[in-house]
């Protein structure tokens, strides 16, 4: 579906109207999102809920000439898109990276995320694109002579599609040492009680899958080892449990930890910290201009406040949220009623997580302004937020640190199987891959199932179902390329009754063979030149049985 600001809104499905299209018509409740399960995603919005993605349409008036993926709300989701997207408009570095298991065929599905990559790299980005030949052994137990195949194959698709390999990088997860040795350190921030809560591993899980987890979690770092960068990485929602690894992982290495605060004490979390932020507004407001709020009279406003507004804590909220703040209150006025009669002043601190003594004493000399030392911290009372972060990045990169910002993710639909249902590797007609003759091609979109009415004169009355047609879908996805009035016209012909399936599906049949054809083509092209590129097709691995 198109989504151009200039049409009908009546005519168009918005992207919520797409949230509801489940082609097995069932309600989740819950959606598990597993990286190695075969589970289809079916309500994405309870992934906004649920996890925390953004929706897609929130940044996407930010981005500069955005794709037709993105533009179609086919890119439905993100993680901290922002900051690349700013990096994307003020010419600033970023960078792109995702990977493939080498598991079987690329396919249509693979086709979205090879594009997503191409693209980040026009509008600037250095791009990666990674073969997860170690997932593949580990997770999926295929051999090295089978990942060698398809692992050659990803690669040939990716540059038929665009991909530049000079300006870009291409590599295998089991030759590149400095991923490994990344890995590794990121392994140190990660225990097996967190691999089991977030991918459910238990006693039987293999060393080796674990150890695939580190490597991708440093596959998705890897772009900023030489210096901190905004980085996208474009997957499927299947991938999110590793991304928000991955984001814990990038702030568990950093030097330095920068909160808002108010005394010397440290509080625990938010929502303590709010509490001291509306007790200190509250009586600054009041106090005359040389007179200093004291955290003692912090505690007896906050616990007048509690008074006033009765014992329940005053809010409406569940039993488990209001015990939450009641504790928080208590806690934070025992701090306070310990720190007696210590100014409370608003300020920034810097926290030493894991800094080098050398790092630490430079952040000191650089801290501008009034500051006050601790022991395992710097207050400073003359920054803000902002230019504290930045601080703290820039210090622990000078001394040795990665820095690494929190990575970034954009998430795409998966499109339906053309046979209904969702798309399987395992079953051959459901979807179409990009090594599929273009004749069968042609065959399989011919044989494709359809949000087509029963009787031609029952299609011309009310109109086709686009919305729940997977050949609709191919043209959306794939076929009308970057021509988004094709794409509307397919559309609004189709629930406009003027365009019946037969025809439709011989237009799409026709795009699509032509497609494969000239992506072979280009395949063929790349597979003489193969020798340019700097990645191995033959892994030199002894064999061992049962692989
Ligand atoms: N786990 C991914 C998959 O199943 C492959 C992968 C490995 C990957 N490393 C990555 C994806 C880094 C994105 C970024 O397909
Ligand atoms: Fe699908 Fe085309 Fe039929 Fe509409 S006309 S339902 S888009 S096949």
């Amino acid at each position: 579906m198109t989504r151009d600001p200039d049409t009908d809104a009546e005519a168009e499905p918005t992207s919520e109207d797409r949230d509801d299209l489940r082609p097995d018509g069932g309600a989740v409740d819950d959606v598990a999102l597993d990286p190695w399960g075969s589970a289809t995603v079916d309500d994405y919005r309870k992934l906004f809920e649920q996890f925390g993605i953004e929706e897609f349409d929130a940044v996407l008036p930010d981005v500069p000439d955005p794709h037709y993926l993105m533009r179609r709300g086919v890119i439905f989701g993100h993680r901290d898109y922002r900051p690349v997207a700013e990096a994307m408009r003020e010419g600033e570095d970023f960078a792109v990276l995702s990977g493939f298991m080498p598991t079987g065929d690329p396919h249509i599905g693979h086709k979205m995320v090879f594009d997503e990559i191409i693209w980040h790299q026009q509008q600037g980005g250095e791009a990666y694109g990674l073969i997860a030949d170690l997932e593949a052994h580990a997770a999926r137990e295929l051999s090295w002579a089978e990942i060698d195949e398809h692992a050659k194959s990803y690669v040939l698709s990716l540059l038929a599609l665009g991909f530049d390999p000079e300006a870009g990088a291409l590599y295998r997860q089991s030759d590149n040492r400095e991923v490994q040795d990344l890995g590794f350190e990121l392994g140190t921030k990660a225990n097996f009680s967190e691999l089991q809560a977030i991918y459910d591993f238990d006693g039987e899980t293999d060393v080796s899958h674990m150890q695939s987890v580190v490597t991708q979690m440093a596959d998705i770092l890897y772009p900023q080892l030489d210096g901190p960068k905004p980085t996208v990485i474009p997957v499927g929602p299947d991938q999110d449990p590793h991304m928000r690894l991955a984001r814990d992982l990038a702030a568990r290495m950093r030097y330095f930890g920068v909160t808002e605060a108010f005394a010397s004490f440290e509080v625990d979390g938010a929502v303590e910290r709010t509490l001291l932020r509306q007790a200190y507004d509250a009586l600054d407001a009041e106090a005359a201009d040389d007179e200093r709020v004291r955290c003692a009279d912090a505690a007896d406003w906050l616990r007048a406040e509690r008074e006033a507004l009765g014992a329940s804590d005053g809010t409406s909220g569940e039993a488990a949220s209001r015990d939450a703040l009641s504790d928080a209150r208590e806690s934070v006025c025992e701090k306070l009623d310990a720190a007696g009669k210590e100014p409370l002043r608003p300020r920034v601190r810097f926290l030493d997580r894991n800094a080098t003594e050398a790092a630490f004493d430079a952040l000191i000399e650089a801290v501008d302004g009034e500051k006050r030392v601790y022991e395992n911290h710097v207050d400073a009372f003359e920054m803000d937020r902002g230019a504290a972060e930045e601080l703290a990045r820039e210090v622990e990169v000078e001394n040795g640190g990665y820095g690494f910002l929190p990575p970034s993710s954009i998430y795409h639909r998966f499109m339906t199987g053309l046979t209904g249902g969702k798309m399987s590797s395992s079953v051959p007609a459901s979807h179409i891959s990009l090594l599929d003759d273009p004749e069968d091609g042609y065959d399989k979109v011919k044989a494709a199932t359809t949000g087509g009415r029963e009787t031609a004169e029952e299609q011309r009355e009310k109109g086709g179902k686009a919305d729940e047609c997977p050949v609709y879908e191919l043209y959306a996805y794939l076929l009308s390329g970057d021509d988004d009035e094709f794409a509307k016209e397919v559309y609004d012909e189709c629930v406009g009754g003027e365009r019946l399936c037969g025809g439709c599906k011989e237009q799409a049949a026709e795009l699509m063979e032509e497609f494969l054809a000239d992506h072979q083509e280009k395949r063929a092209e790349w597979e003489e030149r193969l020798d340019e590129l700097d990645i191995d097709f033959d892994s030199d691995r002894k064999r061992i049985g049962g692989d």
